[in-house]
């Protein structure tokens, strides 16, 4: 079976909007640009985080990028005239018409193959003192993502998921980003951290994983419901095992990796 992109679904992703929001606020807090006519996010999804970057930077036109229709369309209704658009494409083939103060391209390289390659090219687009932002999850060993591995790669289903049984997201170490940006004539600030969240409801972890690391399973077996029911089943079953249920919740350890690059004031 040919591998299809993974189909995005705004409002399983939005269901735990507090907690994915979390690390685009660390992000934004360590980007040094007081002043921004241009701004880029790049990967915005559903655009809810992208409309805060309006209020951020008050002079600034700011353009949010993703190469999902659904997610643009749900973006669509944020749109403000003159101040926040979005525009569907693949971030690889995008490129900007003016010099940009700043990028953020929040939870979404690691869906890029070959992303660092990028990391010079968007470094390119930046204006004297712009900033790219980025940060990526960095958990591809912890239970959750194993769990999905084990399950796809299986002989049970390694066949019927086809070329995307094999592939799914994955990063870099964090110092091959801080190298990437210094090759790129950025100064870097990286750094990672580990969230501790606390899900509430009965299969929290499945309910996380079905808005992002299960989108290329889900869209594989888009046309098969009686087989997307059972392979839920046997996650959400070995998820639980290894999430168990707490007196307060359900934790979920979630570590990201943070990259922050400035370019110099006279490029
Ligand atoms: C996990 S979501 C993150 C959305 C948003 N940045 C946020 O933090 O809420 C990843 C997004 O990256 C987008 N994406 C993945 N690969 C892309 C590509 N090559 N070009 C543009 N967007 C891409 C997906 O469509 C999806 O909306």
């Amino acid at each position: 079976m040919a591998e299809r992109a993974p189909g995005w679904d705004p409002e399983q992703y939005l269901r735990y909007a507090d907690e994915r929001a979390r690390p685009f606020a660390d992000l934004l807090a360590r980007i040094p640009v007081s002043a921004a006519e241009a701004v880029l996010d790049l990967g915005c999804g559903p655009g809810s985080l992208t409309r805060g970057l309006v209020d951020l930077w008050p002079d600034a036109v700011v353009t949010g990028v993703d190469n999902s229709a659904d997610m643009i369309a749900a973006a669509a209704a944020l749109e403000v005239d003159g101040r926040l658009k979005f525009v569907e494409s693949d971030l690889r083939e995008f490129a900007p018409d003016r010099p940009v103060d700043v990028v953020i391209a929040n939870a979404v390289l690691h869906w890029v193959p070959d992303h660092l390659d990028l990391i010079g090219k968007i470094g390119g687009w930046l204006s004297p003192g712009g900033v790219f932002a980025f940060q990526v999850p960095d958990n591809f060993d912890f239970p959750s993502h194993v769990v999905i591995r084990e399950l796809r790669t299986s002989p049970k289903w390694h066949e019927r998921l086809g070329a995307g049984a094999d592939r799914g997201a994955s990063v870099e170490g964090a110092g091959a980003y801080q190298d990437a940006l210094l090759a790129a004539g950025l100064v870097p600030d990286v750094w990672t951290t580990t969230y501790l969240h606390l899900l509430n409801g009965d299969d929290p972890v499945l309910e996380w994983v079905k808005g992002t690391a299960l989108r290329p399973v889900l869209t594989a077996l888009a046309d098969d419901p009686d087989a997307t029911a059972d392979f839920l089943a046997e996650c959400g079953r070995q998820l639980r095992s290894a999430y168990p249920q707490g007196r307060y919740g359900t934790v979920f350890p979630f570590r990201r990796i943070f990259a922050v690059g400035r370019a110099g004031a006279s490029r």
